[in-house]
């Protein structure tokens, strides 16, 4: 069985999909690792670390994937018109394409990839269930990335994180509001706490009160009937109403007004990012207060966020870097391949070192896309199953049976004891 990691060629993507750690471990299960020259540069893995523990070097794309059982990328590939590389073309029909595939955002490469024959794999669809923990891209990276924005946040900050006291007088602690308290957010408050701002939080999940509190930070929020049934059975935000948007507005907007630094995390999956801050709030903020707006690539939580960009709107400075998990890929790297590893191991045959996949757990058929030239996937195959509801429904079967079969968190949970 060959495993293949190509370079990734997706404007400022600088993560590779496999780590000399993961590379052994495959190694060890044995199968054949060929990976493209440079492919782990942006990350800070030169190919000899590769090549150290079994890996193959090859100077191209084409060598790397040609004939490949498994494709390891990190962001889908370049298709066809969208650059002189078509990634997909060279793929063998069959072969598994695992990664950040973004299926929602990109619909139309679903057909490419079942006229191509190929088993797509869209790691970001993995179940919310304690056994995928492991396996979780979205929460790897998020808390990487709750870790760095804050740290963005501080370097464009004129002033100071923590209370100083100094011969010349007392430096003020900033006050840190955290918009979205899952993953990223849960990080990006321990990360302020621990360069000593006051950090309060805001989310739309009851869950996230307690998550909140027991990092120290104040939670704030419109705490109605209808905030306690915000969270559908997979874990995620729902999309609220318009009169608790309107409520939460308004408190948002109260609250904002004493904030030095704003770090906003929240999203919805599948949906644009939910619009936080207006610019009215914009205006009421700080002169020099900073918002740095994690949710840019989805159209930001803030309404003057300028994707890729850092700017400055009525004295405030809005950052809006994109694929912030790649700002620190050295870090991030090692955590998706191993995120990769968890998914591929119980797929390779033990006997035959052949892929052998189980077509009934849940970790593959929530991600698998495509199989045998035709999107499968209940969310995107175009069938009665594809219905929201029914969606919901079994989202809903597979986590009590998860919640049933296991009480016992994964040594990764991204619980809020973790973030600290
Ligand atoms: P996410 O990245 O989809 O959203 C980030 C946060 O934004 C969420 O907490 C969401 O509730 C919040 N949000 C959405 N709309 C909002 C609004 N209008 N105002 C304020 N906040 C809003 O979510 P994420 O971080 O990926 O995870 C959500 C939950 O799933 C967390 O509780 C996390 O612990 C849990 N989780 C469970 C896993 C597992 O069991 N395998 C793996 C990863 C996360």
């Amino acid at each position: 069985m060959k495993i293949a990691i190509p370079k990734e060629r997706r404007v400022g993507e600088l993560r590779v999909a496999a780590s000399p750690e993961t590379v052994k471990r495959f190694v060890g299960l044995g199968a054949d690792v060929v990976i493209e020259a440079g492919a782990g540069d942006g990350a800070a893995v030169p190919d000899d670390a590769f090549a150290t523990v079994g890996a193959t070097i090859v100077p191209t794309y084409e060598e790397a994937v040609a004939d490949a059982d498994v494709v390891l990328k990190i962001q889908r590939p370049l298709m066809p018109g969208e650059d002189k590389v078509d990634e997909l073309a060279p793929l063998k029909s069959g072969a598994a394409l695992i990664g950040s595939l973004t299926p929602y955002d990109n619909p139309d490469d679903l057909k490419a990839y079942a006229d191509k024959g190929i088993l797509a794999f869209a790691m970001e669809l993995m179940p919310r269930i304690t056994r995928a923990q492991a396996m979780d891209i979205l929460s790897s990276q998020s808390n990487l990335a709750g870790y760095r924005g804050v740290i963005e946040g501080a370097i464009e900050f004129g002033r100071a994180f923590p209370m100083m006291m100094t011969a010349a007088g007392t430096v003020p602690p900033a006050r840190a509001l955290v918009m979205g308290a899952g993953v990223a957010g849960l990080q990006a408050i321990a990360t302020a706490r621990r360069l000593g701002a006051i950090v309060s939080a805001t989310d739309v999940r009851p869950a996230a009160k307690e998550q909140v509190e027991s990092l120290g930070a104040t939670f704030v929020a419109v705490e109605d009937e209808e905030f306690k049934q915000a969270e559908t059975a997979a874990g995620y935000a729902k999309e609220m109403s318009d009169a608790y948007k309107e409520k939460q507005a308004k408190l948002i907007a109260e609250t904002i007004t004493k904030q030095d630094i704003v770090v906003c995390t929240a999203l919805i999956p599948g949906r644009p990012a939910p619009t936080l801050i207006d610019e009215t709030m914009v205006k009421s903020m700080k002169p020099g207060a900073v918002i740095v707006d994690l949710a840019a690539e989805r159209g930001g939580n803030c309404t003057l966020t300028k994707p890729g960009k850092v700017t400055i709107k009525h004295g405030a400075k809005i950052v809006g870097h994109v694929n912030v998990a790649s700002r620190l890929a050295a870090g991030s790297s090692p955590l998706f391949a191993k995120n990769l590893l968890n998914f591929l191991t119980p797929m390779i045959d033990q006997d035959t070192k052949a892929l052998k996949f189980d077509w009934e757990d849940e970790t593959v058929s929530g991600t698998l896309l495509t199989r045998d030239g035709k999107v499968v996937h209940p969310q995107f195959a175009a069938t009665d199953d594809a219905a929201p509801d029914k969606v919901e429904e079994k989202a809903a079967e597979d986590k009590a049976a998860d919640d049933k079969a296991s009480d016992e968190p994964a040594a990764d949970a991204p619980d809020a004891s973790k973030a600290n």
